[in-house]
């Protein structure tokens, strides 16, 4: 019998908030989960505190790369599911170095898989059949959309347009190419942009949130007009328990938040937000400090999700409307400083210092 999760990057933003909400009081049954988080620069053990004493909650410093550290893992807890998060996610670093991204993105996923079907075998056909591998991918290996393009769906062809997006498609084809050829019970999720707390502060909600509090510019890239699909992580983490109990083997599912919002709107409204709840000691708006910055190279111009398959058949639909949501992430990060300042290393600014302060984009 097999009653063992393995989560992969569960010390990431989604990861960990995925491990907490499955850990969460209102989910008394929930079964042990055994998290596998190389601690890269992404990667925050302040971020699993919550449950740091559950004992249902195994945390384990390792790479998804080494086969035999997973193989054991697998036997040993008797996993019954692996939730795989664990990737390089930042486009901007996947432009100035995509190396890792390959490693971790395309051969880390291969190795889950050939780890998995080595574990499967040893299983009867019950558990076989019950064992899920639920692919964490992204809306971003569908490419761009014009703006009255209709949005992404489960059959829209992949056509990635940076080294991430790229990464994260070729993973998306090995686990198909193992459902297919050795019946891999693996489903893969297409998810828009997350926000909420405990994401690392180089993507665009928690890099604003922070520069403005420092009075640094916020720094928007090109025209600021691009389109995004913003959920919140919480409902991100809804969607993955319903694939997880009802998805289909075989089958992708988009999760998007129906809010489609331009950067700079995204920019102002955080701004405001922040007029509000923690105003500047000169009184004039955040919004003083948006500069705007040479663009993101090949950047893509616009997400967007459709839905509708999760929707009819797994009955999910988000629950955060994004106004609200931002509101309450901002909220978070006021009251969590100390989370921030925590990751505010030498290495974190000298990022800072690459993509923002040195060569092109420092106009
Ligand atoms: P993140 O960068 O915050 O976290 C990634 C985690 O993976 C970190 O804890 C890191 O230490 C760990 N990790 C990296 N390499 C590893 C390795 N070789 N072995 C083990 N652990 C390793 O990323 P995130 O934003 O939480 O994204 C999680 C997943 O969701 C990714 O696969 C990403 O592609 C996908 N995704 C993200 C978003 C988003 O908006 N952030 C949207 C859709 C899909
Ligand atoms: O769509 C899902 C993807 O969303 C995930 O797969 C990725 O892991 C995640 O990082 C995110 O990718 P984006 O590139 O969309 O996120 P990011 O926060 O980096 O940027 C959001 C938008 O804001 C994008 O159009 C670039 C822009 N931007 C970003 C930064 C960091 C700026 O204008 N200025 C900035 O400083």
């Amino acid at each position: 019998m097999v009653n063992t999760i393995l989560v992969t990057g569960g010390a990431g933003f989604i990861g960990a908030n995925f491990v907490l909400d499955w850990l969460a009081p209102s989910n008394p049954d929930a079964c042990p989960v055994v998290n596998l988080d190389a601690l890269t620069y992404a990667g925050n053990l302040a971020s699993l505190e919550p449950v740091a004493r559950d004992p249902r909650h195994r945390f384990v410093h390792g790479d998804i790369n080494d086969r035999a550290l997973v193989s054991r893992l697998l036997r040993e807890h008797r996993v019954g599911a692996i939730v795989n998060f664990a990737a390089e996610s930042h486009v901007d670093r996947s432009i100035l170095g995509p190396d890792a991204f390959v490693q971790t993105n395309i051969v880390g996923t291969f190795n889950l898989i050939e780890a998995a079907r080595e574990w499967l075998s040893t299983l009867g056909a019950t558990d076989r059949a019950a064992f899920r591998f639920i692919q964490v991918s992204t809306d971003e290996v569908f490419g761009a959309l014009e703006p009255d393009d209709p949005p992404f769906s489960e059959t829209t062809p992949f056509s990635p347009r940076s080294p991430y997006s790229a990464s994260k498609a070729s993973a998306d084809h090995l686990v198909q190419a193992a459902w297919h050829t050795y019946g891999l019970p693996a489903i893969i999720t297409h998810c828009s942009n997350n926000y909420g707390p405990l994401q690392f502060p180089e993507k665009l909600v928690p890099l604003m949130i922070r520069n403005a509090r420092r009075g640094e510019r916020l720094p928007v890239y090109g025209d600021g007009r691009q389109v995004r699909d913003w959920l919140h992580v919480s409902d991100h983490a809804s969607a993955l328990r319903a694939v997880l109990a009802r998805g289909r083997p075989g089958q992708t599912y988009n999760i998007g938040g129906s809010a489609e919002r331009e950067n700079l709107s995204v920019v102002n409204l955080l701004c405001s937000l922040l007029d509000e709840l923690s105003p500047r000691a000169d009184g004039a708006s955040y919004a003083a400090q948006i500069a705007y910055v040479t663009d993101r190279p090949g950047h893509d111009r616009r997400y967007a999700i459709d839905q509708r398959k999760i929707a009819a058949e797994l009955g999910w639909e988000p629950a955060v409307a994004f106004e609200q949501g931002l509101r309450d992430t901002v909220d978070w990060y006021l009251g969590n400083d100390a989370w921030i300042a925590g990751i505010e290393t030498g290495a974190y600014r000298q990022w800072l210092d690459t993509n923002y302060r040195s060569g092109e984009r420092a106009r």
